[in-house]
């Protein structure tokens, strides 16, 4: 699917569709105040919010404010900086599915601009945007679109939003966002992987013994219940955070960084994960529903008596699983993926647990059983740490694991930028790279309808786990069966 074509361009206007949306005003419009801050948005860049609230601009202004405001670092935060970027901001007051609205859209917009609408909507109205911004004549060669995640519910309605959306927009002019693209830690991790030379040769079967990849989260499911209870873990994380750093991990090295070079690799891993059939499901997989407990000292209610949860909700908010990837670098090795609510800490990391030396001369020592294991945080903190042997002080030659640490924040100082602002700048820029092409969220669907099918035909609720803690028993047990445990339990 050839689409890079690529236009280091700037833009002119950046449309947000949603604008009073809890995306919109809690990390885009922040993330949107970085890049003015930093001089990262051309001087005469204009963000025209939309939303239903009959509201004139001024009412939008006192909105963002109250809301967006608080959301910036007080250090990040200049009054007069602050001044500066709410004088970009506009805001039209239309129904988004009534095509006449789009003329008082239209009227805020000059004539052939480069411009970009970011879709912060539910997907359900996608498409009729999309066609409605056709017919009022707002799409150009040099417009970009912006889609949020979750890209439809399954492959069928994915393909039905993706194919709607090519008939106003080249493949080339879509940015299919996943925040996780955008964190400093998982960029890094293609240059960890492809900027070194001592990983590579031993990035495969069988000098690695298996992978492992958690997003733990103490958050429950807070305001967003009403979304979050017709999605599930599953269709939330799994089938976007998660297969995403599992592919960077697990991609042969891209040609260039160009964006199709970089999405062409990727693509092979989500092709080489093997589809699940019932008997998989029920072996290899673990949903979890959390119960009331606490997080911290500050005691959760369960998913169940959240506000806006259906009674006896089947949704998950917990999933373990294990795969592997069907190729010749990683044949038999398997891959463990995690991610629940209401876990015990917030932690992003990916454990990579190296295979035992062919043959030891420590093998009497109970140290040497543990593996070379390279462990990368992507939150919290960032930071990456290998776990090695050495000698125990002392006449004997007694093996004690030691770590070598690298803690990227203080080796690397400088700002940071937040995901949102990383990506935004990138479609701002038309850098297609950090975005998922079409047939990668296709192929992602395609490996996450089956299972999400087994779990309805075996038709099992999910299994309960305590608030705080790390999720159902089924999860270590699922490990344990192949000679493992989670990082945090070994
Ligand atoms: C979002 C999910 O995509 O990612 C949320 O919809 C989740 O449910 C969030 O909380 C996690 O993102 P981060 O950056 O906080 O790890």
């Amino acid at each position: 699917m050839p689409n890079s074509k690529l236009t280091e361009s700037t833009c002119q206007e950046i449309i947000i569709f949603g604008g009073v949306g809890d995306l919109a005003w809690r990390k885009l419009l922040p993330a949107l105040y970085l890049a003015h801050a930093h001089s990262r948005l051309d001087t005469d860049c204009r963000i025209i919010c939309i939303g239903r609230q009959d509201w004139s601009r001024e009412d939008y202004i006192a909105f963002v404010e109250k809301s967006s405001k608080p959301q910036i670092e007080a250090a990040d935060l200049l009054e007069k900086t602050w001044g500066g970027f709410l004088a970009r901001l506009d805001y039209v007051c239309m129904d988004v599915t009534q095509s006449e609205s789009y003329q008082r859209l239209a009227a805020q917009c000059q004539m052939d601009a480069t411009r970009v609408f970011y879709l912060a909507t539910s997907p359900s109205l996608f498409i009729r945007i999309c066609a409605c911004l056709d017919e009022a004549r707002l799409i150009n060669p040099t417009s970009r679109l912006v889609l949020e995640k979750p890209l439809g519910h399954d492959l069928p309605s994915a393909q039905a939003i993706n194919m709607a959306v090519a008939r106003h927009f080249e493949e080339h002019q879509i940015y299919r966002i996943d925040h996780y693209l955008g964190k400093e830690t998982v960029q890094n991790l293609m240059v960890l992987r492809f900027g070194n030379a001592i990983f590579e040769p031993l990035w495969r079967a069988p000098y690695i013994r298996q992978v492992q990849i958690t997003v733990a989260e103490t958050v429950g499911v807070g305001s967003r219940a009403g979304f979050y209870d017709q999605t599930g873990a599953m269709r939330d994380m799994v089938q976007n955070h998660l297969l995403q750093l599992l592919c960077i991990v697990a991609m042969e090295a891209p040609l260039s960084l160009d964006s199709d070079d970089v999405r062409n690799e990727k693509l092979k891993v989500l092709r080489s994960l093997p589809r699940m059939d019932l008997a998989s499901v029920r072996q290899f997989t673990v949903r979890g529903q959390y119960t009331a407990g606490s997080v911290g000292n500050e005691k959760a209610q369960g998913y169940l008596q959240e506000d806006n949860v259906r009674a006896g909700s089947p949704t998950e908010t917990f999933v373990a699983l294990r795969t592997q990837v069907n190729n010749a670098r990683w044949a038999g090795v398997p891959f463990f993926l995690r991610t629940g609510k209401r876990l015990q800490h917030r932690r992003s990391e990916i454990v990579i647990d190296f295979a035992q030396p062919a043959f030891s001369i420590f093998a009497d020592q109970p140290a040497a059983a543990q593996p070379n294991r390279l462990v990368i945080t992507l939150q919290p903190e960032e930071s990456i740490q290998l776990q090695m042997m050495a000698k125990e002080p002392g006449s004997g030659m007694n093996l004690t694991p030691v770590h070598l640490n690298l803690d990227l924040e203080s080796a690397m100082v400088g700002r940071r930028a937040e995901a949102y602002e990383r990506l935004l700048i990138d479609v701002v820029k038309g850098r297609l790279t950090h975005f998922m092409r079409r047939d990668e969220l296709e192929a992602a669907w395609r490996w996450a309808d089956p299972i999400l099918e087994g779990w309805t035909q075996l038709g099992q609720p999910p299994r309960p786990y305590a608030a705080g803690t790390w999720g159902p028993a089924a999860a270590s047990a699922l490990m344990a069966r192949e000679g493992g445990t989670w990082f945090e339990e070994s």
